[in-house]
């Protein structure tokens, strides 16, 4: 009886956790033009970070799948521009990121202050 009630306890505790896991399981991407499944996680934090904005600047609030943001097409243009521009190094990797040139702003200067 002494080692039953830890027993008990314990397999309850897997149980709760077992009927966790399946909720904290993100979505598979349903709407991937250009990324892999595996880049989302990292580059979404990159892109919010180099463009200084929250997800829903280029997302429909809780649709992540859905194309009906505008920006959403601009960043997916912006991807492929992107990987022409570090296929043209000779060496053949990513030297140039989104923040090379948005520097945390949505649209980056492309002139030099006035003197
Ligand atoms: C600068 C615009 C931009 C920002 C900011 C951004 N995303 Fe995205 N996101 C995209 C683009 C573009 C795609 C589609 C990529 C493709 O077609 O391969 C995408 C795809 C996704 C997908 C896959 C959806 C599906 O079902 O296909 C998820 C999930 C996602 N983003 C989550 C996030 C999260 C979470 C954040 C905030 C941390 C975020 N995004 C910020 C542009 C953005
Ligand atoms: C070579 C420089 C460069 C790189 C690299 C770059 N961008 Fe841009 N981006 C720009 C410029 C310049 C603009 C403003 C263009 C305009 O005003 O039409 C812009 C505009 C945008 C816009 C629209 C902003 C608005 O005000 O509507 C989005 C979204 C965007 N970029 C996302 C991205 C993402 C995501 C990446 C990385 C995958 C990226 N950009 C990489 C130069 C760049």
């Amino acid at each position: 009886m002494r080692l039953l009630l830890p027993f008990v306890v314990l397999v309850s505790l897997f149980a709760a956790l077992a009927q966790d896991a399946p909720k904290k399981q993100p979505q598979a991407p349903k709407n991937l033009k250009l990324l892999q499944a595996s880049d989302i996680r990292p580059m979404m934090g990159a892109f919010r970070a180099a463009l200084g904005v929250q997800c829903t600047y280029c997302h429909v609030q809780g649709d992540f799948s859905s194309d009906d943001n505008p920006k959403k097409e601009i960043a997916r243009h912006m991807i492929t521009m992107m990987r022409e521009i570090n296929a043209k190094f000779p060496d053949g990797k990513e030297h140039v990121t989104c923040y090379t040139c948005h520097r945390g702003a949505e649209e980056p200067l492309t002139a030099a202050p006035a003197q």
